[in-house]
């Protein structure tokens, strides 16, 4: 009976299961309504652990932070690669990127740990200063000439300045010949182009949810055909055409064409992906972090004083006479402040979720018990969970800007629950091997983003009583969530 049903009964050993409702899709749509919710509650019904059919799949939440080891320690017998290629594949339209099935070799995790940390990430660092003061000062020129407040949507703002800058980071600039009379319209004509491609990567950001959930791209004819101009963008002979390439972009280009087969509008899509990664989670990171400054006076002196005096200390001077700020990686990186800014708002807005699949049948040992888990089933954990956990940041709901310090203003890093001391406290870059390798780049340019935004401007929402804008839950499990609507701020050049 249960098998004709399509579900399946619980047997010995497993964890307490939950099979929903709906034929098929089980607990999807509670789920996705509220993740959080339907977790906490299945939680209060079963305890720390428990499995819940969601679209012809069993997934195991273990919501007890002091098992998320077991996902890492026990990872002979789960696989991160399969769900997460497949997934690429299909939201991308490049072809397997899984060395076991013959397209390439490369080892792209290995590709991206090497060209987004270490010493290339000095690199990516300084350039990303460079081009942030260029859209924020150059590009925007027009509007700020009067010295007059502008006021733009916060989000708007956001998306545009990060996704310009961070496009110039990764994908330099376009070729400036020596006989070219008239750079200001070759910088208006590239300014279009990045643009173009910024409306491109909104309208298909907006159906990624549904290509993750399995949906065809076909489905969706306006967000398919900006992925495919995206795709043009990207081919490699209009990369050639750039100068100040990134490390990545150089070494993925490169490895496209001698370890793969991929055509060359297939090796275009890898290189879609890599910018979708770095501007999906990052500009709504972007957002909530300038968002919660602009709402809370305390935290705003704060990150102030300490973006004064790290300019202090490095010897820079804000002017507006082309000469550009710079800092360097060790002195962004001595920014305490600014860092638990970021981090306050983003444990605020993550909803990301890690998940491995089960390679076969095994025993998964967690702290004080075992339960046997089923090939092909999937092991998960939902971070927001931990992140919204009272016990472990007391009022939650609530924008603390110095949350992440300790009492000698340096990084906090004891979180404790049930009087024990959390290992895993803070998850939204995920977490074990596949943890998100431009977490450390992420970073640093959100903080390069607010040092420069506070020191060339002057910045303010229009309603200092305007409410916090929800979460928009449609991409729950994804990442930083989106806000559900926009917020009007206006800002001016200082007079220096
Ligand atoms: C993967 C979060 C910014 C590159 C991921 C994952 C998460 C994440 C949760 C998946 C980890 C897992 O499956 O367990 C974030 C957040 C960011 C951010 C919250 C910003 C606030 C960036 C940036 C870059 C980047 C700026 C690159 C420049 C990547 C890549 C992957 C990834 C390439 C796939 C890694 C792999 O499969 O090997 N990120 N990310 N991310 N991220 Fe990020």
């Amino acid at each position: 009976f249960w098998f004709l049903l399509g579900r399946r009964r619980r047997r010995q050993g497993e964890p307490p299961l939950e099979n929903g409702f709906l034929p098929y899709l089980g607990c999807a749509l509670q789920f996705g309504a509220n993740p959080l919710e339907f977790l906490r509650e299945k939680r209060e019904k079963h305890g720390h652990i428990f499995t819940c059919r969601v679209a012809g799949k069993y997934i195991h939440f273990l919501t007890d932070p002091f098992s998320y080891h077991a996902l890492i320690r026990q990872g002979k017998h789960l696989d991160w690669k399969k769900f997460h290629f497949a997934t690429s594949a299909k939201a991308f339209g490049h072809g397997s990127i899984d060395p076991a099935e013959g397209n390439t070799t490369e080892n792209f995790h290995q590709t991206f740990i090497r060209t987004l940390q270490g010493n290339a990430l000095d690199a990516l660092i300084e350039a990303m200063m460079e081009n942030l003061q260029y859209v924020m000062l150059q590009s925007r020129t027009s509007k700020l000439q009067s010295n007059t407040w502008v006021t733009e949507g916060l989000y708007t703002f956001c998306c545009q300045v990060m996704f310009e800058s961070g496009f110039l980071t990764l994908f330099g600039k376009e070729f400036n010949s020596n006989n070219d009379k008239n750079p200001s319209l070759k910088q208006e004509t590239e300014r279009a182009h990045i643009l173009k491609a910024l409306e491109n990567f909104k309208e298909f950001d907006r159906i990624f949810p549904a290509l993750v959930a399995g949906l065809p791209i076909h489905l969706f004819k306006s967000a398919h055909s900006a992925r495919e101009k995206l795709g043009e963008a990207l081919l490699h002979k209009n990369l050639l055409k750039r100068d100040n390439l990134s490390e990545l972009v150089t070494l993925r280009m490169f490895l496209n064409d001698t370890l793969s087969t991929f055509d060359d509008m297939e090796k275009a899509k890898t290189h879609v992906a890599v910018l979708w990664a770095s501007q999906a989670n990052t500009i709504p990171a972007t957002f909530w972090s300038l968002f919660y400054l602009l709402k809370s006076p305390e935290a705003m002196r704060a990150a102030t004083k300490e973006v004064q005096s790290t300019l202090e200390s490095a010897g820079q001077k804000i002017n507006l006479d082309g000469n550009h700020i710079s800092l360097n990686r060790k002195q962004l990186d001595n920014m305490p402040v600014l860092d638990s800014i970021i981090k306050e708002a983003m444990r605020l807005s993550s909803a990301s979720m890690t998940f491995r699949v089960a390679k076969e049948d095994f025993t998964l040992h967690l702290e004080n018990d075992f339960y046997n888990i089923r090939s092909d089933d999937i092991v998960a954990l939902y971070p927001q969970l931990l992140h919204f956990d009272p016990e472990i940041y007391a009022d939650p709901l609530t924008f603390k800007y110095d949350r992440f310090l300790n009492e000698n203003g340096e990084e906090k890093t004891d979180f404790y629950r049930n009087g024990r001391k959390l290992k895993y406290y803070y998850m939204p870059f995920g977490t074990g091997i596949a943890k998100c390798p431009g977490r450390l780049f992420a970073v640093h340019e959100i903080k390069q983003f607010l040092v420069l935004i506070f020191s060339y401007f002057e910045i303010e929402l229009v309603d200092n009583n305007v409410q916090c804008p929800s979460l928009d839950q449609s991409r729950a499990g994804l990442g930083i969530l989106q806000p559900a609507n926009d917020i009007d701020f206006r800002y001016r050049l200082k007079c220096l």
